[in-house]
């Protein structure tokens, strides 16, 4: 292995066409590359939400690989591509199983493979549970922005569902200058509302911090409020607790019930992508044979091709597209590659030419 400021883009002269060096790039380096850029990082993803609203992207289904023994447990591939300035297509491979925590270990791991736009050459490795985490978590803040133009700044941020993606997003809305009154945190596990808590205790922007034993309670007294549990159906089911109107960023898709979405304002990444899986969106389409309850994408609201009304319940509801891993990833690359610190894995291509 080497150490390198050599890029997959950089590496050929101009018109000549060369195989890529192979880089791997290990969490540290990842979030090294990420850490304290909040701002950029959500510019980064409103700019590639942008190119794929615009068609500048190839976006194809997730696939679930699941397993008989191992019900709870999948392993998700999300293939792409991304134009723009972005330019790079590419794999996340990305691992859910949610015993781990029990285990002491993260529910969620994955790699991103870079391929060359040229080529096709795979280029580089990176280690994407941080990338995968810092994507979702700045859609959410991305979207927080958004939505929350035209009505009364939230002040009151509820989170149900606290393990690594909740401290992300409170990572993501805190360093793009939100400010709360009041932090609820609600989690079926103890440990998990006791660890949310101490990080928030920590973390210097906190408001007043509340643990909730009821999601009840936490809804009705949040103005934004966080979805990031891993719950396989909706264990949310009464429109009444939303009278209130808040905002909600409903990142693990499948909390609430169907009736909820449909007394709501609803708004997803992409629409073919999130209506699947038996997401709530789904289970709402399934319910009404249609897909009359969607107001359209955040690029939509982004664009100005809808405008979302100020006296309902909005739900924002991302399904995660794989082309905000590979913009996000490859900003990464980037980064380390321009602190000269790739470390490139030597003849990884090997046997090059067609007759030896
Ligand atoms: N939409 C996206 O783009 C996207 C991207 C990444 C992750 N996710 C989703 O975010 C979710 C959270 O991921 P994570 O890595 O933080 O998981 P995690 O396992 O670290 O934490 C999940 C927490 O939710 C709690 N929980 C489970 N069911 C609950 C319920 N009914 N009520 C309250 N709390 C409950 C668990 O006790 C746990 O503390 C997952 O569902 C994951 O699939 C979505």
């Amino acid at each position: 292995m080497t150490t390198a400021r050599s890029t997959a883009t950089d590496s050929a002269m101009p018109g000549q066409v060369t195989v890529p060096p192979f880089a791997v790039i290990s969490g540290a380096q990842v979030q090294q590359a990420l850490q304290g850029r909040e701002p950029e990082i959500v510019d980064l993803v409103e700019a590639t939400y942008r190119v794929h609203g615009a068609g500048d992207s190839v976006n194809p289904p997730s696939y679930f690989l699941r397993f008989p023994d191992r019900p709870t447990s999948r392993i998700i591939a999300l293939p792409a591509s991304i134009g723009g300035e972005v330019r790079v297509d590419g794999l996340k491979w990305i691992s859910s199983f949610p015993q781990n925590v029990a285990a002491g270990i993260p529910r969620a791991s994955a790699v991103l493979i870079l391929n060359d736009h040229d080529t096709g050459y795979p280029f580089a490795c990176l280690e994407s549970s941080i990338i995968s985490a810092t994507r979702t978590a700045a859609s959410a803040a991305l979207a927080a922005d958004w939505l929350s133009r035209g009505r009364r700044r939230p002040t009151h941020v509820g989170f149900i569902g606290v393990g690594l993606i909740a401290r992300y997003i409170h990572t993501f809305l805190a360093g793009t200058g939100w400010s709360f009154d009041e932090v609820g945190v609600h989690d079926l596990s103890y440990q998990s509302a006791a660890g949310f808590r101490g990080y928030l205790e920590q973390s210097d922007i906190a408001g007043r911090i509340t643990v909730h034993d009821s999601a009840e309670e936490l809804v009705r007294t949040s103005d934004l409020v966080v979805f990031a549990t891993v719950a396989g159906e909706p264990h949310v089911t009464d429109p009444s607790w939303f009278q209130h109107h808040p905002l909600v960023l409903h990142v693990s898709l499948r909390d609430l019930a169907p009736e909820i979405l449909l007394a709501s304002t609803n708004l997803v990444d992409d629409v073919d992508h999130c209506l699947k899986a038996n997401t709530s969106p789904h289970l709402a389409e399934q319910l009404t044979g249609n897909r009359d309850f969607l107001l359209g994408t955040l690029d939509d609201v982004m664009t100005g091709r809808r405008t979302v009304p100020a006296d309902t319940t909005v739900v924002f509801s991302p399904f995660g597209l794989g082309v905000l891993d590979l913009a996000v990833g490859k900003y990464v690359y980037d980064e380390v590659s321009r602190s000269g610190e790739l470390h490139v894995i030597d003849d990884f291509f090997h046997e090059r030419r067609r007759y030896g």
